[in-house]
């Protein structure tokens, strides 16, 4: 199997004492769909940022494509890993949108019909195109964000990091993210939102990892979701999918997670 990032030990502590990452360890296979969910507080930001080296280990090791993050690499792994933080407002800056997603093509070196190009079909990909000549300021948040998503896809990584992709956009926001998500996939690149919604992380991951206390609880498929323990441990629910087969006792046995599944698993009924 073709690790493209591995985690092992990881502790970090900020400078206020907080111990965020309490001994965290896991893989993650080239090409994969990773959700990591747990609940406010629990380390998923703090560890999407280790991703991409904006933390460096404080102990414990990071490494991406098997070279190990730290000083030497932490310049050439931040365009190796996208990282589209939390909070726009981190993330989107510049005096125009245009100029804010060519930002990272440019300082990628790139020639300017290759940014231009870059920029504008990045634009596009999020539904921002029309919007390239507006100050970042005057969006609305949902339109940061897109923006933001749009920055790291000009720069065309081999990872992306998305820490909440869904917090604030409309539905069809969502689905045109989730768009953008699958066509990524498509494409061959390695895929890791942290999010709350366990309906998308059911519906759209191969891999899941759920965080608590600073440790991973659990990590697997999405069948993890339909885990009682695990579940109320990490203070989620079960995919709304799901709870509607563990309402009934005698569907309760293989619950499906996705509509696809329950399509199926109802057809089957059917027939019977
Ligand atoms: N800059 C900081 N300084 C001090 N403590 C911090 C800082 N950032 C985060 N923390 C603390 O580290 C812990 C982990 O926070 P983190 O943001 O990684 O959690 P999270 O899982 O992303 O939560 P959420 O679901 O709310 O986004 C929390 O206890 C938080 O209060
Ligand atoms: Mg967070």
């Amino acid at each position: 199997m073709a690790y493209i990032i591995k985690v092992k030990d990881l502790f970090f502590t900020y400078s206020d004492g907080t111990r965020a990452l309490n001994g965290v360890s896991f893989a993650i296979e080239e090409g994969s769909r990773v959700a990591m969910l747990g609940p406010n507080g629990a380390g998923k930001s703090t560890l999407l940022l280790h991703l991409n080296g904006l933390h460096l280990p404080q102990q414990g090791s990071v490494s991406v494509r098997g070279r190990e993050i730290g000083k030497k690499t932490e310049k050439w792994v931040r365009t190796a890993v996208g990282m589209v933080f939390q909070d726009p407002d981190n993330q989107v800056f510049s005096s125009t949108v245009w100029e804010d997603v060519s930002f990272g093509p440019i300082n990628m070196g790139l020639n300017s019909a290759e940014i231009n190009n870059r920029v504008s079909k990045a634009l596009h990909a999020v539904g921002m195109y029309e919007y390239k000549e507006k100050p970042p300021y005057h969006l609305s948040y949902g339109q940061k964000k897109r923006v933001a998503i749009a920055g790291i896809l000009a720069m065309e990584p081999g990872v992306i990091v998305l820490d909440e992709p869904m917090a604030y956009l409309d539905p069809s926001g969502k689905e045109q993210v989730v768009n953008i998500l699958d066509d990524l996939h498509q494409r061959g690149i390695t895929i890791i939102i942290a999010t709350h919604d366990v309906d998308l992380a059911a519906e759209w991951a191969d891999h899941i990892i759920i965080v608590k206390d600073g440790r991973v609880l659990a990590n697997g498929g999405s069948e993890l979701l339909t885990q009682k323990k695990i579940v109320e441990e990490a203070s989620l629910t079960y995919p709304l999918v799901s709870r509607i087969f563990l309402n009934i006792p005698e569907l309760a046995v293989a619950v499906p997670r996705t509509v696809n599944q329950a399509v199926e698993a109802i057809r089957n009924l059917i027939k019977r």
